[in-house]
């Protein structure tokens, strides 16, 4: 008998302004067809002036414990996966257990930019694994375009703010598993996760500033080709990795949520995968790139569709600055 973690609900939030690549390219020289034909963007939710990563955040969780429909006292640990917190410190993860009215367990941020999400998840499974915590919260919340220059049309077109979050809690893994059984344990809860992170490529990716360098936030700059080639390769090494972890196969996998950052790098993942198109939850045509929020909210819209069904099984996988990158597959 073990103890695992399993997601029980799951939930987001968008701010309310859409800016779309038309009303983009009235300030700026770019086109919606140069955005869409080479990111699949086609507009982006933008934070109302004095709204935080808090508010997205607390927005998110909330929509989240109340589709788990547990008792938000119960929650022991909230893990927030943003690279734009409201302060230097302290964490927003502490603001948004203050808004939640929790007070047990402990509440930190994770900063792993664009594979935030996938860190945090797998951090709280192993908290959960080793009994340190019972019910945890993952929140992936970004106001990302406010770290945009809005005057780099290389950069400020592909990003967009929202937020989403799941529900974990443990259970007692007693059930043999049984191949033959989709709702057997073998696919109930989190399987695996896996992360990985090299840090020879920070220039490639990056916000030019920082409390200890530059004591500003800095603006995104980004060698988007180079990016681009390193994430194709990560990303396709690291399904592999959770498919071989797990003796499955390409086949096995009912849905891919992948990092929503540019549809011709979903593609390639999915080429790789041999998934068809209409296994593949694609957001970014909506949200554009939420980093740390983007699986999380993917996630939630193919939930809440009816898309992702109970003992379905879902592989997620990200990439993004530092370099970080890592995938968990979850039994639904
Ligand atoms: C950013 C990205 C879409 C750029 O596409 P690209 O084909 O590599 O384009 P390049 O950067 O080589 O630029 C090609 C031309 O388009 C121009 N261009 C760049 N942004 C533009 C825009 N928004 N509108 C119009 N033209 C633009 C460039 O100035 C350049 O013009 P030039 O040839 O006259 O110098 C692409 O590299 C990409 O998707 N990279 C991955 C980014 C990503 O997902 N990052 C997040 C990972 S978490």
């Amino acid at each position: 008998m073990s103890v695992r973690s399993e997601i029980i609900g799951c939930g987001s939030y968008l701010p309310e302004r859409i800016l779309t690549n038309d009303e983009l390219a009235e300030d700026l020289d770019t086109s919606d067809e140069w955005i869409y034909s080479r990111t699949g963007i086609k507009q982006r939710h933008i934070v109302a002036d004095g709204e935080l990563t808090s508010d997205l955040a607390f927005k998110a969780a909330s929509n989240a414990v109340e589709h788990a429909d547990v008792d938000a006292a119960n929650i022991d640990l909230v893990i927030l996966a943003t690279a734009t917190p409201d302060k230097t410190f302290p964490a927003t993860a502490t603001k948004v257990q203050s808004m939640l009215g929790l007070k047990n367990g402990a509440a930190f941020d994770v900063q792993a930019v664009c594979s935030g999400f996938i860190y945090g998840l797998s951090i709280a499974d192993n908290f959960i694994k080793t009994g340190q915590a019972k019910t945890a919260i993952v929140i992936g919340a970004e106001t990302f375009t406010k770290l945009v220059d809005w005057e780099d049309r290389s950069t400020c077109v592909l990003f967009g703010d929202g937020a989403g979050a799941v529900v974990l809690r443990a259970f007692e893994d007693t059930q043999a598993a049984d191949p033959s059984d989709k709702h057997s344990n073998k696919h109930r809860g989190i399987l695996s996760t896996h992360l990985h992170s090299d840090g020879n490529h920070v220039e490639l990716l990056q916000a030019n500033g920082g409390p200890a360098s530059t004591g500003t936030v800095g603006k995104v700059e980004m060698e988007g080709r180079e990016v681009f080639r390193h994430a194709v390769q990560n990303l396709s090494s690291i399904v592999d990795e959770a498919l071989e972890a797990n003796n499955l196969n390409y086949e096995d996998v009912d849905w891919l949520v992948p990092h929503q950052a540019n549809k011709r790098i979903i593609d390639s993942t999915a080429k790789k995968l041999k998934m068809p198109t209409d296994r593949v939850v694609v957001t970014v045509d909506k949200h554009a790139n939420t980093s740390a929020a983007s699986i999380p909210l993917a996630l939630d819209v193919a939930v809440k569709d009816g898309r992702i069904q109970r003992g379905d099984l879902v592989l997620m996988e990200a990439m993004g600055s530092g370099f970080t990158w890592g995938a968990a597959l979850v039994g639904w």
